[in-house]
């Protein structure tokens, strides 16, 4: 969904080149789990957009998987060939994980899960849970239903909290509800917190959902 938005996005804007706060936060949690440990954590981003979390968290040590669907893929992993802890795939990450064949340490989605239907939506965190190694975790960000633009332009028919809204589709994401899908998953919530100033955005202040989840 929204393909052709997000190519030309990425093609004809300026997102912001430094890691989002929620990569920062992240970032932080992993090194701090880490601790001394010689062995390399893995990461895999679920949509990374101009990839600058996934850059971020690759030169911060981290063996990192980064997945869009966008043309800018092509230009990053030229960019980043000769670097051998950042690999960027092109693929839709709702297929995932049909071209992977490996199992992470982490799995981090960082505004992705509310462009995407709540049927695939419940499908891929059912492939998450699974590709996650034991004890591994999933950093979820994503826009709320307390959102300021939630309920704006048009309602997708037959779909919940879901509007298209300046060209692009949102489905505002319900923080007890997706704690209840993980939870059935399998997944342990760890963390979970709604706030208005998790993603400051020029002069614009989302509702934010954070969820950290493991499995056991
Ligand atoms: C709002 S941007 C967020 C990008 C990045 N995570 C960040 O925080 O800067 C949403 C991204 O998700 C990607 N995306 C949405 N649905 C996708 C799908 N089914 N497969 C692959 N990428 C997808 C879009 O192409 C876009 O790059």
């Amino acid at each position: 969904m929204d393909k052709t938005y997000w190519i030309d996005y990425y093609k004809n804007n300026e997102p912001p080149k430094e890691p989002s706060l929620f990569a920062q936060v992240v970032l932080s949690y992993i090194l701090k789990r880490r601790g001394n440990s010689p062995v390399t954590p893995s990461l895999l981003e679920l949509g990374c957009g101009n990839g600058r979390d996934s850059i971020y968290f690759a030169q911060n040590g981290i063996d990192v998987t980064a997945i869009d669907q966008v043309d800018e893929i092509c230009r990053l992993r030229n960019r980043f060939k000769s670097c051998k802890n950042l690999n960027f795939i092109r693929e839709d990450f709702t297929d995932f994980p049909g071209y992977l064949s490996e199992k992470y340490d982490f799995i981090y989605s960082r505004f992705t899960l509310h462009s995407i239907r709540e049927d695939e939506a419940n499908t891929l965190l059912k492939n998450v849970h699974d590709n996650l190694k034991t004890g591994g975790e999933l950093f979820i960000e994503a826009r709320s239903v307390n959102d300021d633009i939630f309920g704006k332009g048009m309602p997708v028919k037959g779909e919940r909290n879901a509007f298209i809204y300046n060209d692009h589709y949102r489905r505002f994401i319900d923080g007890d509800e997706l704690v209840e899908t993980l939870s059935r998953i399998g997944f342990n919530i760890i963390y979970t917190e709604e706030s208005k100033n998790f993603a400051p955005y020029r002069n614009e202040r989302p509702s934010v959902i954070r969820v950290e989840a493991t499995i056991l």
